[in-house]
């Protein structure tokens, strides 16, 4: 097909799909949510929201994409739903750019990580020098900027080309290139010292741990790593064909997802403990472990070279997918020209870019709520917006969404109209309509009441 608006083969559907939601999240974000909030706790809660709510979630969105055909806005507007409904595309726009706002940052890193390593880390070898250049390097503003800036510049490069020829052709070779290479460090990290007790602050959960913060960090961050709740998604199903299998799709895209977030978690770990660091660092943390596991290993430079494309391309078909929603809305609504459509969304998260990547240097001391602008745009997008976006989506699916549609969708192609649909049809129906909308509202109201 030379279609470039569609994806052509079933490894590209999927390759792409895993390459939205295979990105930062699950290698730089998981690693110092979990580090934060408790290790193995985290862990436990983060892979019953992944099934319970994220699967369904995920579906969902596929049968509205698929159906409709459309951008997320466009596709309410074709299903004739009720204003309300309408705010999940709202929301789904919003939360673009502000996770693009923060990630933007963290995927300039990669950038300069990459040229870090070509140029043999500027001499430092120790543990303590690498600290400082990273140190020296968050803080100045300028340097910050320019990473981001550079990143933002190739990733709208690439979305200016189109779908097939952009997004399908690099994920299919790069994802499967990450895959390998994370194998390899998961397998070194397990012969470090730190190796029993890193495995076990990740698989042993401790309950005493559990709090509201843990059960919200990790409901926002299995939406957040499954790129669920605002659309994302629902794009790209709009670009599936008849014969995607929606929910096997949603199924492999969650286990691949959740198995690359181990195996950071098994990667970071070990190395968290033989370095005597502390696993709640924050955003700071792989950036810091990594460097220093790459000094222990023999051609280390070679080595974080490796490691760091791989990291910039996950982040990459991440951003890619994250600002693809909104250039399809302006291209489906606006009927602008996608290139015009990439100019303008590219310069306005170049602003916004820029302004969160000074969190870490000269606007360190602005806070509100006692957060920095960039924790604040990750924690407003990933555990308030997305959730809520997911809420919506699945009441909409659940109750609103004539059943037929839901049923044929989430069937396999070529199924007898009458017949009865089969289980994980009923299951993702039923977690739509009562499991996804109950736990999400649940966590919200907790998170209100006064701790
Ligand atoms: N899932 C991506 C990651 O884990 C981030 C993302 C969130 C992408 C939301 C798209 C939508 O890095």
């Amino acid at each position: 097909m030379a279609d470039n608006t569609k994806f052509t083969t079933r490894l590209g559907v999927i390759a792409a799909t895993v390459g939205s939601a295979v990105g930062l999240g699950n290698i730089w974000r998981f690693p110092y949510e979990a580090g934060m909030h408790g290790g193995g706790a985290f862990l436990l809660i983060y892979v019953l929201f992944v099934l319970l709510i994220g699967v369904p979630v995920v579906a969902g969105e596929f049968v509205i994409g698929r159906y409709t055909g459309e951008n997320v806005v466009g596709a309410f507007k074709k299903l004739k739903a009720a204003p309300l409904w309408h705010s999940v595309a709202y929301i789904g726009l919003l939360s673009s750019l502000l996770i693009l706002g923060f990630y933007s940052v963290v995927a300039g890193w990669t950038v300069e990580y990459i040229y870090q390593a070509a140029t043999g880390f500027g001499g430092a070898t120790s543990q303590e020098a690498l600290h400082a250049q990273f140190d020296r390097f968050t803080t100045s503003g300028w340097r910050q900027i320019f990473w981001t800036l550079l990143f933002l510049a190739i990733n709208f490069f690439v979305i200016s080309r189109g779908v097939q020829k952009g997004i399908e052709r690099m994920s299919n070779i790069l994802m499967p290139m990450l895959f390998a290479i994370l194998s390899v460090f998961c397998v070194n990290s397990l012969f470090m010292p730190g190796a029993p007790e890193g495995l076990s602050f990740l698989f042993h959960p401790d309950f005493s741990k559990i709090d509201v913060s843990t059960v919200l960090g990790a409901m926002g961050q299995a939406f957040f790593s499954l790129s669920v709740g605002m659309g994302v998604l629902m794009t790209y199903a709009s670009y599936f064909s008849r014969s995607t299998r929606l929910i096997s799709t949603s199924v492999t895209t969650a286990v691949l997802d959740t198995l690359v977030a181990v195996m950071a978690g098994v990667l970071i770990f070990p190395a968290v403990f033989s370095f005597g660091e502390a696993p709640a660092a924050g955003p700071r943390l792989v950036f810091e472990i990594l460097p220093a596991i790459f000094t222990t290993l023999p051609a280390g430079s070679m080595w974080a070279l490796l490691f760091f494309v791989l990291l910039f391309v996950a982040a990459l078909t991440s951003t890619i997918s994250l600002s693809e929603v909104v250039i399809a809305w302006f291209v489906g609504e606006w009927g602008w020209s996608r290139g015009k459509a990439t100019v303008v969304y590219g310069i306005a998260i170049a602003l916004l870019g820029s302004l969160s990547s000074l969190s870490f240097g000269p606007m360190a001391g602005f806070k509100v709520f006692g957060m920095t602008f960039f924790d604040l745009l990750d924690f407003v997008s990933s555990n308030i917006m997305l959730p809520l976006g997911g809420l919506l989506i699945a009441l909409y699916t659940g109750w609103k969404l004539p059943r037929r549609i839901l049923k044929a969708q989430l069937s396999a192609p070529g199924r007898e109209p009458g017949a009865p649909a089969p289980m994980a049809v009923r299951l993702i129906i039923f977690s739509l309509r009562f499991i996804c909308p109950l736990a999400v509202l649940a966590i919200f109201l907790w998170g209100l009441l006064p701790h």
